[in-house]
């Protein structure tokens, strides 16, 4: 069985240059871009470092000039049992990501890391494993709309990897994308921040997960870009994190890595966005959550 590979974008082309939600602050980074820069370089080479102690393989693409948020693959594609299922994004800023993340997952597929590289039906935006998140406890995606991607981008994902994808509606601005507020962890707990969600939304969420399973997230773990975690096993690589956190997985067999990310978080990004697992697979489905794997159609 291959090595959980993670794609990480190089951050030589990173900034942050506009605003397209509201923890981003061009202006901040205005104030001294050269430190900025330098920061972002060392956090990410401080990222890579935690993702191969947690046992991660880490492949390392080029960014594009201009295309800031390309240090954010989470964004541009779902992946599942190797195929690849491309991003199409909400905002023009974001747009000019597609063409050359399609190179560099063709470039995936050629050198064997992926079997199929494909296109979203038109007329909906999906960005990516950021707002579809896959569930190996239950064997489902849970797919986030609203802000960013579309309701229809939920249907599209699960006809293309014939598999449920339950859809979880987005009330806030501050959480995005899914991902900087749901986060499903190997022992088959959800943690999330509930007011992120509608009230529709909440009742699918605790309707599959049980509640000792469901781990509540406060304000300050969300800001603390916590919730944006990458979990392999029982370890777990997040943005430095709250006491609160720290305790709470920990008791839970949890191992840490934190990592400073604060040029990252400037752009509205964690640990999580920062990745794209490559390997993921829908085997192995494991039967502690089958209550909560019907076809789900939420
Ligand atoms: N500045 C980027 C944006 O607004 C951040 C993306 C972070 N990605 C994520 N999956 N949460 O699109």
């Amino acid at each position: 069985m291959r090595q959980p590979t993670i794609l990480l974008i190089d951050p030589t082309h990173y900034d942050v240059s506009y605003s397209i939600n509201p923890w981003m602050d061009p202006a901040r980074w205005a104030s001294d871009p050269l430190g900025m820069h330098r920061s972002a370089v060392t956090a990410f080479e401080s990222l890579r470092t935690a993702l191969l102690a947690a046992g991660f393989a880490v492949e390392v693409a080029q960014g594009t000039a201009g295309q800031p948020d390309m240090v954010f693959p989470a964004n541009a594609a779902v992946v599942l049992d190797g195929r690849a299922l491309l991003a199409r994004f909400r905002y023009p800023q974001r747009r000019g990501e597609e063409a050359p993340f399609a190179r560099i997952f063709e470039d995936l597929r050629l050198r064997g890391l992926l079997s199929e590289v494909s296109l979203l039906p038109e007329g909906c935006y999906q960005e990516g494993a950021g707002d579809c998140i896959w569930d190996a406890t239950r064997g489902h995606f849970w797919a986030g709309f609203g802000p960013r991607s579309t309701r229809a981008a939920a249907d599209a994902v699960s006809a293309y990897f014939d598999r449920p994808v339950v859809a979880l509606e987005l009330a806030t601005e501050q959480s995005y994308h899914l991902d900087v507020c749901f986060c499903p962890l190997s022992g088959g707990e959800i943690l999330y921040y509930p007011p992120a969600f509608t009230a529709e939304s909440l009742v699918a969420l605790r309707r599959r997960v049980p509640a000792s399973q469901r781990i509540e997230a406060t304000e300050a773990d969300l800001r603390h870009f916590s919730v944006n975690a990458v979990n392999l096993h029982d370890q777990v690589v997040m943005t430095r994190t709250t006491p609160h956190l720290r305790s709470e997985l920990g008791q839970r067999g949890y191992r840490l890595h934190e990592v400073d990310l604060t040029p990252f978080m400037l752009s509205g990004g964690g640990a999580y966005c920062m990745t794209l697992r490559l390997d993921r697979s829908s085997a192995g489905v494991s039967t502690a959550g089958e209550e909560g794997g019907e076809q789900a159609a939420a």
